[in-house]
């Protein structure tokens, strides 16, 4: 059985509530509960953090091990040389997921730290990106 961890940045734990006309209105917990169903044959985690630090933690914990992370870094994705140091560092393949399209948003979030040491970037497809980005590893 496949090992795939869903790791979500900082403000993702506000999904549902937060600028629901870009991120939808579901939040993140009933969506992970869908995605369990729907991957059964999968060993499907998820792990949230609002902290830089942790995120790398769950990378070093998980990157020698699993088969594939989903990783939507939030803004850090933006700012964080260190996580994509993270990703460089771990033999486990990270696929770069965002909820919006940011490349139709602010300039500053046209660029990522992380997209270089990643297999591929899905974004733009709302919730069903963590799907395509399951989806990516089997
Ligand atoms: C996001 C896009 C980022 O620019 C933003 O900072 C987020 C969410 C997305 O899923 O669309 O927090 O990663």
């Amino acid at each position: 059985m496949k090992k795939i961890i869903i790791i979500n940045g900082p403000n993702l734990n506000l999904l549902g509530v937060r600028e629901k006309n870009i991120y939808g209105s579901q939040d993140f917990l009933s969506f992970f509960e869908e995605l369990k169903q729907r991957y059964l044959a999968v060993d499907l985690s998820y792990f949230q953090s609002n902290h830089e630090g942790e995120i790398i933690d769950k990378l070093h914990e998980i990157g020698f091990s699993y088969d594939g992370v989903v990783l939507n870094a939030g803004a850090y994705t933006h700012t964080s040389v260190a996580i994509g140091d993270a990703i460089a560092g771990i033999t486990t393949p990270v696929v770069e997921v965002h909820i919006s399209n940011v490349h139709k948003r602010e300039a500053f979030r046209h660029h990522s730290y992380l997209a270089p040491n990643c297999v591929g970037v899905i974004c733009g497809f709302g919730l069903n990106s963590y799907k395509l980005g399951i989806d990516s590893f089997l």
